[in-house]
């Protein structure tokens, strides 16, 4: 599959090297288009670079890996999305702290960019998953952490659940793209988690259990 990846950072990074190396073709847009071909030199194959317009064009697949606050900014240098699936990753975190949201409850991150991008088929995953896990293991002994996403449309949906357990993670269907609302604020708790006062570090996944 062809992955326009948009964020050459943590989690772009580490999102696009994982596919490329299992075989999808990942092209990676950055503001700084040297930058994205470096990243994609590290790669040993399947992977090249530039703007961020030219991954929105090649990818039949976009992961938007970017900001909050940058995603509707990159969606303006996107041509033509009509039938793309775009994946976001994105937290609407506030620009002065992670440890609080700027939306929720009545609308999401993801309905948002949806809004925005009406042609376009968003699907909302990843956002629960710390970037250290990416560029480790999604394995937790033998469980696979588990990757929540949701959207609108069944079939940009399982495409998508085939990139998650394509990269050895556990898809778990979150329901609409609404439910968006309720996966970020779990973000915001996983990051609480993580880098708060609580201190659990970031190697670690929230996974469903059940009978
Ligand atoms: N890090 C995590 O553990 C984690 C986990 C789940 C979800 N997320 C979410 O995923 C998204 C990406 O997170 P990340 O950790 O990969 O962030 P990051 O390391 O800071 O990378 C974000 C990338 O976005 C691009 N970008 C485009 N416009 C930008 C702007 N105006 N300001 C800054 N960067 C801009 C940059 O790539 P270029 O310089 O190449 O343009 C940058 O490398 C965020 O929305 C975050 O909330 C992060």
């Amino acid at each position: 599959m062809k992955i326009g990846i948009v964020g050459t950072g943590h989690m772009g990074s580490g999102l696009g090297k994982l596919w490329a190396a299992k075989g999808h073709e990942v092209f990676w847009g950055s503001r700084d288009p040297e930058k994205a071909k470096r990243l994609a030199r590290s790669v040993p194959a399947n992977a090249d670079g530039g703007t961020v317009a030219q991954a929105f064009a090649f990818g039949d697949v976009v992961l938007l890996a970017t900001p909050w606050s940058a995603a509707t900014y990159a969606l303006k240098s996107a041509g033509p999305l009509a039938e793309k699936i775009i994946i976001d990753c994105t937290n609407p975190l506030k620009p002065d702290t992670i440890f609080e949201l700027e939306i929720g409850h009545t609308t999401s991150a993801a309905e948002e960019i949806a809004k925005s991008v009406p042609r376009a088929r968003v699907v909302k995953a990843f956002n629960t998953i710390f970037a250290e896990v990416i560029h480790s293991s999604p394995l937790f002994g033998s469980q696979k952490a588990n990757v929540f996403y949701c959207g609108d449309e069944k079939q940009a949906k399982d495409t998508v659940a085939r990139l998650i357990r394509d990269i050895g993670f556990e898809p778990v269907d979150a329901g609409p793209l609404k439910n968006a609302r309720y996966l970020e604020p779990l973000a915001e708790l996983v990051i609480q988690l993580g880098r708060g006062s609580v201190g659990m570090g970031p190697d670690f996944a929230i996974n469903v259990v059940r009978r």
